[in-house]
């Protein structure tokens, strides 16, 4: 049965267009939504490009109610009944009582080789903690934050001269190899991690 991938994005979407692209022939996914908490998200037009569905939820109307926004992020999914959600470059915290009711099936993607920086500013962290390799890490979506099990990693090594910016450029190349690797996977149900280098 091929499974149905939902994608969350609050940006330009780089990752969601490379899990898109590689969702064709024999894979055993297909995406059905890309949804947006920004409604000017440039991943939106990208997505609509490629032929997938696209809806934004605008979280700002709904202030400091979190729950709020997350019953319609709920419904939205629910309409679309995914049975994997891909967070790509979402940034909004999810609440436990939403990360519950799809459990197991969220996945994310951070710009760093967890357990190390989670939370913002990766990039800068791993340079001021003067790290030889950095990398990026795909995860099941836990009650905390940037936690829950791994299901892949890709290193590369820091260079003489990198800035944030220039790791975050280099580290995105990556990102767009593994997160659709580590897609593949899960969805023909094998949670045995991939490990890339760059
Ligand atoms: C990526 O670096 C991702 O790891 C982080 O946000 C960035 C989003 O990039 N969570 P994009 O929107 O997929 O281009």
């Amino acid at each position: 049965m091929t499974k149905r991938v939902a994608i969350l994005i609050s940006g330009g979407g780089s990752n969601m267009v490379a899990l898109g692209r590689s969702m064709t022939g024999d894979h055993p996914a297909r995406p059905v939504l890309v949804l947006s908490n920004d409604p000017q998200a440039g991943g939106l037009a990208k997505a609509a490009d490629m032929g997938i569905p696209v809806q934004a939820i605008d979280h700002k109307p709904f202030g400091k109610d979190r729950a709020a926004f997350e019953a319609a992020l709920h419904d939205a999914l629910l309409a679309a009944q995914p049975d994997i959600i891909c967070l790509a470059g979402f940034m909004r915290i999810l609440g436990a009582d939403f990360i519950t009711s799809w459990d197991g099936r969220i996945l994310n993607i951070h710009p760093s080789l967890l357990p190390k920086y989670r939370g913002l500013h990766t990039h800068a962290r791993a340079l001021e903690a003067g790290d030889t390799h950095h990398g990026c890490t795909v995860h099941q979506v836990t009650a905390a934050l940037d936690d829950g099990p791994v299901l892949g990693q890709a290193r590369m090594a820091v260079l003489p001269g990198d800035t944030p910016a220039t790791l975050a450029q280099r580290l995105l190349a990556l990102e767009h190899a593994l997160y659709p690797a580590v897609l593949r996977r899960f969805a023909a149900g094998d949670l045995r991690p991939v490990m890339l280098d760059g």
